[in-house]
């Protein structure tokens, strides 16, 4: 698979060595290739034409989708991202990543499955089943709309009653343990139904306070690492053992690693805990690049570069504005041609994504 890609990729990293005498050409197939890593989104339920001539050009990586974009006519609507996407000139025959946030109970931006939140699994008779249960609904949904990639499960092991993980039921429970057995089945579940699954918000939000949102404000985390090791982190290793697609980071700061980035900007926790420590070699995905916990991190196109150059492989432009995914990319493109962003750092990420989209079932 790996060997593939490196063959579909080999014109790309030809243009980027040949930079200095054929810029024009250059610059359009960074473009491109930066276009595999940004996710884009809209807003409402018809998809502006901008973004199909974004997505007919090769520079978009996928879309999430959000209750706002939800109608019966959905599956239609992707099936057109999809058509658009097989005249682009990068089109390798495997599909643009279509994604959204289908946890179960409360959190489903799909009419459909899973039915249970992970707290009513996590608390079940038979919390195995429950979960696998539920990886497989969510794929049976996914799969109904046309979408191949949940940002689900939730591996997060929450602390007190009503927290903010707690409150709409999103964590399985508040043993590691319970956590680790439920993220397993409903990653193997849902993977094994031919959908990637995505384990977040690592290294965890379980911690966090009622009112501790990233996406409205900056949170930190105090917890010590062996905290984190022995509670948080724990469903993570079975999870990546157990072959886990992608991983969200989350917005928080986590002092006893890292004081000033949060995770997802974070070379110590993307690359020295997620990739050094416990090995990961998926993809990593970062939360919402226009959250308000990175305010103090400059604009979109700044944020995806920070995200980019700790080691984040997929940028998240979730704000319902395609002008965000377009700004993001163009930064990128700027930040490999002025040095800023690691050339071989950048290639490695490419190459994961696009070795996932390849396992995607049509
Ligand atoms: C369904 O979506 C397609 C693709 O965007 C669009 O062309 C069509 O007009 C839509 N139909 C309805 C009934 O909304
Ligand atoms: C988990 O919550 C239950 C109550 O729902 C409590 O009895 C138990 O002590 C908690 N466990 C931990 C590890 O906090
Ligand atoms: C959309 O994104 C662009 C680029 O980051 C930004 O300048 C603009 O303010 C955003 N628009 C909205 C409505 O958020
Ligand atoms: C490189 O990126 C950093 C932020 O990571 C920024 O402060 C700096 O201005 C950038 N340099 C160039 C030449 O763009």
């Amino acid at each position: 698979m790996r060997i593939a890609t490196s063959t579909l990729l080999a014109p790309l990293f030809l243009c980027l060595t040949l930079a200095d005498t054929t810029q024009a050409t250059s610059s359009n197939d960074l473009t491109v290739e930066v276009g595999h890593h940004v996710i884009f989104s809209y807003p409402g339920l018809e998809p502006p034409t901008h973004l199909f001539d974004l997505i007919k050009q090769g520079k978009v990586g996928g879309i999430i989708l959000f209750g706002e974009n939800v109608d019966s006519n959905l599956s239609n609507v992707i099936e057109n991202f999809q058509n658009a996407y097989q005249q682009s000139p990068t089109y390798a025959g495997f599909p643009l990543l279509i994604t959204t946030d289908q946890e179960g109970g409360q959190i489903r931006r799909l009419p459909g499955g899973p039915e249970q939140s992970a707290k009513q699994v996590g608390q079940s008779t038979d919390p195995k089943g429950a979960a696998t249960k539920a990886g497989q609904d969510a794929a049976v949904t996914l799969k109904e709309y046309k979408m191949n990639a949940n940002l689900a499960p939730v591996l997060d092991v929450y602390r007190e009653a009503d927290d903010f993980t707690d409150q709409y039921g999103r964590s399985f429970s508040n043993s590691s343990a319970v956590v680790s057995e439920c993220g397993l089945a409903f990653i193997t579940a849902q993977q094994k139904a031919g959908v990637l699954a995505t384990a977040k918000h690592f290294p965890g939000l379980g911690a966090a306070l009622k009112d501790s949102n990233t996406d409205e404000e900056p949170v930190t985390i105090d917890l010590t690492l062996r905290q984190l090791h022995t509670v948080d982190l724990v469903p993570y290793k079975d999870a990546i053992a157990a072959g886990l697609d992608m991983v969200m980071t989350s917005w928080a700061i986590y002092p006893a690693l890292d004081d000033k980035y949060p995770s997802g900007l974070s070379k110590k926790w993307v690359q020295g805990e997620l990739r050094g420590r416990l090995g990961f070699e998926g993809v990593t995905i970062t939360d919402a690049i226009e959250a308000g916990a990175l305010k103090s991190f400059g604009d979109d196109a700044t944020r995806g570069l920070l995200a980019a150059q700790a080691g984040m492989d997929i940028l998240l432009a979730s704000g319902r504005n395609v002008s965000q995914g377009e700004a993001i990319v163009n930064g990128l493109v700027a930040a490999l041609q002025n040095g800023n962003l690691s050339k071989d750092l950048f290639s490695e990420a490419t190459d994961r994504i696009l070795g996932m989209r390849k396992r995607i079932q049509g």
